[in-house]
């Protein structure tokens, strides 16, 4: 029997190396289908993730992150479990983190790392991009090869993130090694589904981060961390120190693995397509939407995770309250209802930009604005300093019979490594 939905999406490792087959086999079926293994409804049509997303009367999103793992912390009975959420809120993984929270618990963590994310500190943060861009493409730019996750992609999106937060440039590159690992392996240390960047560089996070904060509450500075510390909720209380400091972690957890799978896949679009690069060169303003096709076709958050809390129904297909709902990001964005040829690169895809790869609705990823940045500012100085980028053959094998392995998580899609070659321009 080869019935392709009677797979384990969740520990096939296939699947995870080669998902789409397997998503579009469930959108045939249903846009909205239970998975036989877990009993987990994959949502794999855009209009019903889309749906799904705004709905936060129905759904919480209180494993978003982990889906039937571990199982509920208690039996779902009756027609509305918001109240067994309630009790049992502190059992759920990375509960103290805003993208597992419902209103109004999310509406305050929000609030205050949108009072970090102003316009001029993305404005300064992007000026940093373009200097740190530099300094690392001239670590490896001689060599005309390099693996590009270990060398530039995972320094670089830790190096952003640390600036964002003002973290003083004499620690930087504590966090780098600490974060970012080994320059030159290309793997992440210890990142598991559940444990974006594992337990120990969390704990070690907020160890550092509190540090900050308090010397700040008592020695009141003007930097970027002073401003964090004396931001109030909106009705004007001070925020615990431990309230300010998991905005301002979790951006780690959520900004290093995403972009770094963001950039590579990128990047491999870029070397095994000389036309585009040439197209690109031509016209620079076509970066923009070349990212936007790049977070369409392989979404770096291939799966996000709600649960029932009321029974309701989508897509037609009723949903008991209790039911964990798996949003396929990863297959909304090649639905067909929605974008025409989806499994094609299309750098002049018009719709392109209307992909759920950040989510919707009110967890709306935070760093949206920064990750599109972080996108367009590698490309355009890849294409200012480097020509002739192309995909390593001795690392993947030549021409058409390409090799690549991707990570194999169910959450996430992304390059394990890319080896690429190019001359210096
Ligand atoms: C290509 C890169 C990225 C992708 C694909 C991505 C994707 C997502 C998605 C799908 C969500 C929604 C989760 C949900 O609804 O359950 C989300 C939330 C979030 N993202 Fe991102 N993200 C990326 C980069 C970043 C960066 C760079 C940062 C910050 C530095 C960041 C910070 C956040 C935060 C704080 C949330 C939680 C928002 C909330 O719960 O209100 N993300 N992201």
């Amino acid at each position: 029997m080869n019935d392709l939905a009677a797979r384990d999406f969740f520990s096939d490792e296939a699947i995870a190396q080669s998902p789409y087959e397997y998503l579009d086999h469930l959108r045939s079926r249903n846009p909205v289908f239970r998975e036989p293994h877990y009993g987990v409804v994959a949502v794999t049509g855009y209009q019903e993730a889309n749906e799904a997303f705004r709905n936060t009367a129905d759904f919480s999103a209180c494993i978003s992150i982990g889906g039937p793992f571990p199982p509920l912390p208690f039996e779902p009975a009756g027609n509305d479990i918001s109240d067994r959420i309630a009790e049992h809120r502190h059992l759920f993984p990375i509960f103290e983190h805003m993208v597992t929270m419902d209103p109004p618990e999310h509406t305050r963590a929000r609030s205050l790392l949108n009072r970090l994310l102003t316009p001029k500190r993305l404005k300064e943060n992007e000026d940093y991009m373009w200097r740190q861009v530099d300094r690392q493409l001239d670590e490896f730019l001689g060599a005309g090869r390099c693996e590009f996750l270990g060398d530039y992609a995972k320094p670089f999106a830790t190096l952003v993130i640390t600036d964002l937060l003002g973290v003083p440039e004499a620690d930087r590159e504590r966090f780098r090694e600490t974060l970012a690992g080994n320059e030159r392996s290309g793997r992440r240390p210890g990142a598991l589904d559940h444990e974006p960047v594992g337990r120990n560089p969390l704990e070690w996070l907020d160890e550092t981060f509190s540090a900050y904060i308090a010397d700040r509450r008592r020695t009141p500075r003007t930097d970027v961390l002073g401003t964090l510390a004396t931001t109030h909720y909106p009705d004007g209380t001070l925020p615990e120190i431990i309230d300010v400091v998991r905005p301002a972690t979790f951006l780690f957890a959520a900004g290093q693995e995403t972009v770094t799978k963001l950039l590579s896949s990128a990047v491999r679009v870029l070397a095994e397509r000389p036309d585009l690069q040439q197209q690109l060169r031509a016209d620079r303003s076509l970066v923009g939407n070349f990212m936007e096709e790049a977070l369409r076709i392989e979404s770096p958050t291939k799966v996000d995770f709600r649960l029932a809390r009321r029974s309701t129904s989508l897509g037609g297909v009723d949903i008991p309250a209790g039911t964990v709902v798996m949003l396929c990001i990863g297959a909304a964005n090649r639905d067909p209802r929605k974008f025409d040829d989806p499994g094609e690169f299309r750098l002049d895809r018009r719709n392109a930009r209307e992909h759920i790869a950040f989510g919707r609705g009110i967890h709306t990823c935070a760093g949206a604005p920064l990750a599109r940045v972080e996108g367009q500012v590698t490309l355009n100085r890849m294409l200012d300093r480097m020509s002739d980028i192309a995909i390593d053959e001795s690392a993947h094998g030549p021409g058409s019979t390409h090799h690549f392995e991707y990570e194999p998580t169910f959450l996430l899609r992304g390059l394990r490594d890319l080896h690429i070659t190019f001359a210096a321009a």
